[in-house]
């Protein structure tokens, strides 16, 4: 799609950025092939890459759990959510190719170590409770996040996220029954729900992004639409949800900083611990290399099943041709 990407040192950027912006503040959608500023489209491929990666990645520490899962119904609904998982992924590649970028440069950088995805994937899953806990807590993030993009101004994301609103509802769902059923279990269930919420409470809260004033690309994507609220509004949105449920659920979160303002209605909580954050961002949490090693693995073993569709695609267009 060249020329329509467009720069600050086009004769006619300024023209057309007004027309698009004007467009965006109409609530007009963005579509594939449309003018749009080079910057928009970078933003766009980073968001929608690192999020298509997340979804892939995010199959990991809930799929190490698959085989132990302690009964039937809790195995098939795990499996039909890591499935989804993957789904997520392939919409979400999809929509980043709208932009011009190929499915091998994205798969590239992620394996490469280039690209990122979500900090939350770098954690461990322990005991069997993360798996209700990632379900509630991690896709309740994800939702805040998603139901806010489902409303940016670029079509293929929009719509990609509506479609995929809807099954982290599920998980969502899944997760929760689960930890509260944990949570009035016996002690030793109770006390593997609070051990689980224990640990995901803070990177939930992290996922969620850098405090605004630490966020250097949110005036920029409110602006054009892509985003619709800062972090510090989603995560706001997300405590405030969670915070009464969890300890509706007898179990207890790890912040004394934790209180409820009446004057504002919000939820307050205590310090995040930034360091943490950017450790793991930048490749040192606890389960960065594992993760990276099993994506590269699974491509390398996937190498024959790609080699082969090629091989098939090939056969059937000289086919076409014959005939
Ligand atoms: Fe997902
Ligand atoms: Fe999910």
């Amino acid at each position: 799609m060249p020329g329509k990407f467009g720069k600050p040192t086009d004769p006619d950027y300024e023209a057309r950025l007004a027309e698009f912006e004007a467009r965006i503040a109409r609530g007009e959608k963005i579509e594939p092939g449309d003018w749009m500023p080079e910057e928009y489209r970078r933003q766009l491929v980073r968001m929608i890459s690192q999020h298509a990666h997340s979804e892939v990645v995010g199959m990991l520490p809930e799929g190490a759990w698959i085989t132990r899962a302690p009964s039937l119904k809790r195995k098939m609904i795990l499996i039909a959510k890591v499935q989804d998982e993957a789904g997520h992924g392939q919409y979400l590649y999809h929509a980043a190719e709208t932009l011009g970028v190929t499915r091998e440069e994205m798969l590239e950088a992620l394996l490469s170590g280039k690209a990122k995805y979500s900090s939350i994937f770098n954690y461990p899953t322990l005991t069997w409770a993360d798996i209700g806990t990632i379900g509630w807590l991690v896709d309740g993030a994800a939702i805040k996040n998603q139901t806010m993009l489902a409303q940016c101004s670029y079509g293929p994301y929009s719509r990609a996220m509506v479609r995929i609103c809807a099954e982290e509802t599920f998980h969502h769902k899944q997760g929760k029954e689960m930890v509260i059923t944990y949570a009035k279990g016996t002690p030793k269930q109770r006390a593997m729900a609070q051990d689980a919420i224990n640990r995901w409470w803070w990177p939930a809260l992290m996922m969620l992004g850098p405090h605004d004033s630490d966020s250097p690309n949110t005036p920029t994507l409110v602006k054009w639409g892509v985003k619709t609220k800062t972090n510090d509004e989603v995560r706001q949105e997300f405590i405030n949800e969670h915070a009464p449920e969890i300890l509706e659920a007898g179990l207890t979160l790890p912040d004394p900083g934790l209180r409820y303002d009446e004057a504002t209605g919000n939820w307050v909580h205590g310090p995040i611990n930034w360091d943490e954050f950017w450790a793991v961002v930048n490749g040192n949490g606890p389960m960065n290399k594992e993760r990276l090693e099993a994506r590269r693995r699974a491509h390398a073993e996937g190498a024959w099943v790609r080699e082969a569709l090629a091989a098939y695609a090939a056969r059937r267009q000289q086919t076409a041709v014959a005939v």
